[in-house]
């Protein structure tokens, strides 16, 4: 090989390499994509006369959720299978990206927890406020969404009609 004939084939990896990283990122991108689509898919137990349910369902659709329903006439062993505090209560339980919600948690806080991911075992809006999505009614009374921790503390994730 000439002098000149290693130069060229040297530029020729450059590119080689260079297009390599460049559909590197690319798939990588895309595959990122995809799992975000993944984790906006809801998996929702509920007892199949829950009207409240049916409307929170409604509500999470209207954000752009897929949701999968599965009624349940014994909601008890799915609250217990999931680790939700009887203090925390409420009528639905669902599973959102590997995070549980519990009740009535407004779409738009589902959406801010799968953007920070935090290191929590889900949301719950404990009981079922009036005003919550899926519990719309003459009043709006204020309520806390909460952060349920591993250890099964509590935080305030938000606080709503305030
Ligand atoms: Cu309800
Ligand atoms: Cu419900």
């Amino acid at each position: 090989m000439t002098k000149k004939q290693t130069k060229k084939s040297n530029k020729s990896l450059t590119l080689a390499t260079f297009l390599l990283v460049i559909s590197t990122l690319v798939i990588g991108t895309l595959l990122l994509n995809q799992k975000t689509v993944e984790a906006a898919d809801v998996v929702v137990y509920k007892s199949p006369t829950c009207g409240c349910c049916s409307k929170w369902v409604d509500h999470m659709r209207d954000n752009g959720f897929s949701v999968e329903v599965h009624d349940r006439r014994n909601m008890n062993p799915i609250k217990a299978e999931m680790g939700i505090p009887r203090h925390l209560q409420s009528c639905h339980t669902a599973m959102v990206g590997g995070y549980v919600i519990e009740g009535h948690v407004p779409a738009s806080e589902i959406v801010r927890m799968l953007r920070q991911k935090p290191s929590i075992k889900g949301l719950a809006v404990p009981g079922m406020p009036m005003g919550s999505p899926g519990m719309e009614g003459p009043r709006s009374d204020p309520y806390d969404v909460l952060s349920i921790q591993h250890d099964g503390k509590t935080r305030v994730f938000a606080s709503k009609n305030q």
